[in-house]
């Protein structure tokens, strides 16, 4: 029988514990001191499985005993970590927050607002856990900011090919992160802001709109202000997109990791009142291949359908027959960005880029097969331009379409009937390899 690999790290103060697990779980115990992964506090003496694959970091700022139960590809002690920095960040953003509550308290109506910060720089420098890290550091001290992933291809709010936000209210679990089930998601359905570049400003533009609304409506979100990730495309058109959004969410602070001149060119092409700081990336941070990334794209939209393997979902697969007049079809599926028409058939005063956000229906076909579709709510009945201002109510997937016999076969978190009639096309698939 093979003997279980029992390990004890003992870290001192600033050290973290890397690790890297290998394909078959592993379980961490704090045996002494305190410690955090990604800012979510370890309990004493709590045991926490970490999944195969996973990698991360514990970071103890007052010395810690950590047992590690199982195999790993790597664990190693690093006593070099950018993590007191990060932490004065959170402490001058803290500041901030103080300061904004103290003036709303005296008056309601001030225009004053909690720290907008967003983080940039290119891809695997850490992006998505500083943010993470900060949102955790901000529910540490009771406060509860919005977290904004504008990461297509990365997202940690939803599934790959969307924008969401996300208001914290607990902290994030150890493995699972922040709970997402109130998310607001908007679908751009592609993998790469470059296939449609209006059509991602044009949402961020609307996701900012929500944000800001819920600022408004509620003084708790505005004094905690929002924490906003990004695409690591850095360069030309990319580089346009991160500009973009610190515009549209009115951002404060930016934090660039690593990258020099992504640093400079925002210096010189944000307004001076924006505070541009430079930051380190950590040491720890794994760069991951095409394929890994392709992986846990998978991953995601498999666990939006099936849950966490400690706590699976039962989704369900029905039919659905499209052979009817096109009142009384049960599903709908409409799509961002049209066909360029030439500009001598443009209608007039219509602008030539216009086509890129046109919402446009599409007919069923082969086409479909695997996709990933974005539900509107239910409240929404026609296929018009306002559908880009709608936040996606959830996704199903369709696994198959019979053309001959005109039906659909459809994947979906809730059984039939479907709760709305219009969903968004995205060019996002998933195999469903459990159903066939
Ligand atoms: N200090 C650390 N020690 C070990 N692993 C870490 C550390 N920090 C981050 N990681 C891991 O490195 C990987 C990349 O980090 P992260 O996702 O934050 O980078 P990113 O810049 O957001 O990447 P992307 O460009 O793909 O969005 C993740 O798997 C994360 O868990
Ligand atoms: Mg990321």
């Amino acid at each position: 029988m093979a003997t279980t690999v029992v390990n004890e790290y003992r870290l001192n103060e600033d050290n973290e514990l890397r690790l890297e697990v290998s394909n078959e779980d592993v379980v961490i115990e704090l045996l002494n001191g305190t410690a955090e992964l990604f800012g979510t506090q370890l309990i004493l003496h709590k045991r926490y499985t970490l999944p195969a694959g996973f990698r991360g970091a514990i970071f103890t700022y007052q010395g810690a005993v950590i047992e590690v139960i199982g195999k790993t590809d790597s664990a190693y002690i690093a006593q070099q970590t950018p993590m007191i920095i990060y932490l004065n960040t959170h402490v001058a953003l803290e500041a901030l927050r103080e300061n904004a509550e103290m003036q709303l308290k005296q008056d309601p109506n001030s225009t004053v607002r909690g720290p907008r910060i967003m983080v940039a720089g290119p891809t695997d420098v850490g992006k998505s856990t500083l943010c993470r890290i900060l949102c955790s550091y901000a529910i540490r001290q009771s406060r509860t900011p919005i977290f904004v992933d504008l990461d297509i291809g990365q997202s940690s709010i939803s599934i790959p090919g969307t924008i969401g936000a996300l208001y914290i209210e607990k902290p994030a679990d150890i493995v699972d992160g922040f709970d997402k089930n109130s998310a607001c998601v908007f679908s751009f359905g592609h993998l790469s802001p470059a296939v449609n570049l209006l059509l991602y400003k044009t949402l961020i533009t609307e996701l900012a709109k929500v944000v800001k609304k819920k600022c408004k409506q509620q003084i708790a979100a505005n004094v905690g202000g929002v924490v906003i990730n990004t695409c690591g495309w850095v360069k030309g058109e990319g580089y346009d997109c991160i500009v973009h959004a610190a515009e549209a969410f009115e951002v404060d602070v930016v934090i660039v990791l690593d990258h020099e001149r992504l640093f400079v060119e925002l210096q010189h092409d944000l307004p001076s009142f924006v505070k541009i700081l430079h930051q380190p990336k950590s040491g720890g941070v794994e760069s991951r291949s095409r394929e890994f990334r392709a992986l846990s794209r998978r991953n995601v939209i498999h666990r939006y359908f099936y849950g966490p393997r400690n706590n699976p979902y039962f989704p369900h697969t029905f039919e659905i027959s499209f052979d009817k007049p096109i009142d009384e079809q049960e599903l709908i599926v409409a799509k961002f960005g049209a066909e360029q028409l030439p500009e001598s058939c443009l209608p007039y005063g219509m602008e030539p880029e216009e086509h890129r956000t046109k919402v446009v229906r599409i007919s069923i076909s082969n086409e479909l097969k695997n996709c990933v579709l974005a539900l509107m709510p239910p409240s929404v009945n026609k296929v018009d331009q306002t559908l880009l201002e709608k936040p996606v109510h959830g996704f199903i997937v369709i696994t198959n379409v019979d053309m001959e016999q005109k039906i659909l076969s459809i994947l979906s978190p809730q059984p039939y009937p479907l709760p709305s009639k219009i969903a968004l096309f995205s060019e996002v698939t998933f195999i469903d390899d459990e159903n066939v």
